[in-house]
């Protein structure tokens, strides 16, 4: 088949080459994009005296029929043809005759590529940030729902103060607002219209590009005709942004995994979100949450490959561009999944409130509300510090936890401790009284809440 760009070539390419250069496999997707922005050239074409406004219009009309046919399945997109953008032109040419010939003056597949991954990457930012709120309202759901839970909290894994279900879950619902506003500042790279760059230098030709950059719902222009068609920072930072929102959820699937073993037995996980074995027939495994922690890793490799690609290369554009898209479309599709899923996943956890309730009560997490017990008595801290750490090992000696040993023992360890350091020492009690905001106390988590939902509005 006839190159668009055959004029200077004596010689078929190698069948070699053409596969391996294509991109049409994975760049289809970016069709309606590549159209869209095809009708906002053309229309800018007519209206600027460029092409006859007649003809902007069959042109137009071309377009919407060859996206017609792409959406219906009615053609075959090529490998010859090499990419959506030349396929385009090719079904639109077969439509319209030689007026489709027309369609790319002053314009080269360079600023046309990068207008379509901005314009399909905008999309994708829409729908990712759709996904991160809905999956705050179920954190903060369920958040609303345990306030009371207490669990233990940790530190190197070990249990240290209790905490409630509520307050963990709400961490993870400050991560994904976090993820949100690195997406919208994202975003607002990424709302940068290139056409108009040409190849690299511009064009001798009057567009309009700001009559385009309305048309397709651009905030503004790039500046340099260089840069537009060799930046891809936007798809860097996006794949930053992907790569802690696996994070994020990486870290609480962990903890979904954990929590779930017959060791902490804090959780159950719904039938529906579990799969068992095929040899062992007790098992209910947690694959859903292993599968996100483990697809993570995919995300984080993309934006390697992508800071990769870039890193070397002369300006402006270079081949080694075109790598830009299956890493980009692979960790879209990987967040959206990932966030999809993680949702009713979340939603259907049994809490086991006795289990976490009895954790919290065992491993001296209320070690540090003895010590400020004392400290509230004249005690100076360090000291204080020093005999709860004394009466914690005579408890592991005895075999008692610290609400079990008896004011006589107390006495023990510090003449100051009367009969209220059993208050001091309630497991409810110590987390009902880090009302400081930002703390674990049901009233603070109910106040963060209302915080949250009201950003989220
Ligand atoms: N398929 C190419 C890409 O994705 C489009 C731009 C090609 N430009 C060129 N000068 N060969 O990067």
């Amino acid at each position: 088949m006839a190159k668009l760009w055959g004029g200077r070539f004596q010689k078929e390419t190698d069948r070699l080459v053409e596969d391996f250069h294509s991109s049409i496999s994975f760049d289809q997707r970016l069709y309606k994009y590549d159209i869209k922005g095809s009708i906002a050239h053309a229309l800018m074409l007519g209206s600027a005296g460029i092409i006859q406004p007649d003809e902007a219009d069959a042109i137009i009309r071309g377009l919407e029929e060859v996206l017609a046919d792409i959406e219906a399945g009615r053609v075959e997109l090529s490998v010859e043809a090499e990419d959506i953008h030349m396929n385009v032109e090719q079904l639109l040419t077969a439509r319209v005759g030689k007026l489709g010939k027309k369609l790319h003056t002053a314009r080269s597949r360079n600023d046309q590529v990068a207008l379509d991954i901005r314009m399909y990457l905008k999309d994708e930012i829409g729908n990712i940030t759709t996904l991160l709120r809905g999956l705050q309202v179920s954190l903060m759901d369920l958040a609303e729902k345990h306030l009371k839970t207490v669990m233990p909290g940790y530190t190197h894994l070990q249990r240290a103060q209790p905490v409630t279900y509520a307050h963990h879950l709400m961490a993870y619902c400050e991560m994904f607002r976090r993820d949100e506003e690195r997406l919208a500042d994202c975003r607002r790279r990424t709302d940068v219209m290139p056409l108009g760059a040409g190849a690299l230098a511009g064009t001798t030709f009057p567009l309009d590009r700001d009559h385009v950059a309305l048309q397709l719902g651009f905030a503004a222009i790039t500046e340099n005709s260089l840069d537009a068609v060799s930046d891809r920072d936007f798809a860097v930072e996006f794949a930053a942004s992907a790569s802690l929102i696996m994070v994020h959820m990486s870290r609480l699937c962990e903890e979904i995994i954990l929590w779930s073993s017959a060791e902490f037995s804090f959780i159950e996980l719904d039938d529906a979100y579990s799969t068992g074995s095929s040899m062992m027939p007790q098992k209910k495994n947690p694959d859903v949450a292993e599968l996100i922690r483990g697809k993570s890793g995919r995300v984080f490799g993309h934006l390697q490959a992508l800071l990769t690609m870039l890193k070397g290369l002369p300006l402006a554009y270079n081949k080694d561009m075109q790598e830009d898209k299956e890493a980009l479309f692979d960790a879209v599709d990987t967040v959206k999944k990932c966030l999809i899923i993680f949702r009713p996943m979340l939603e259907t956890i049994r809490v086991k409130e006795d289990i976490m309730a009895e954790a919290a009560r065992g491993g001296f997490t209320n070690a540090t509300d003895l010590a400020d017990y004392l400290v509230r008595r004249g005690m100076p801290f360090r000291e204080a510090h020093e005999a709860a750490g004394k009466a914690v090992l005579y408890c592991l000696k005895k075999g008692l936890t610290l609400d079990r040993m008896s004011l006589e023992e107390y006495k023990e360890f510090s003449s100051l401790v009367e009969e209220d350091v059993y208050q001091a020492i309630d497991i409810k009690n110590c987390v009902g009284s880090r009302k400081l905001p930002g703390g674990p106390a049901p009233e603070a988590v109910a106040k963060a809440i209302a915080r949250a939902r009201r950003r989220l509005k």
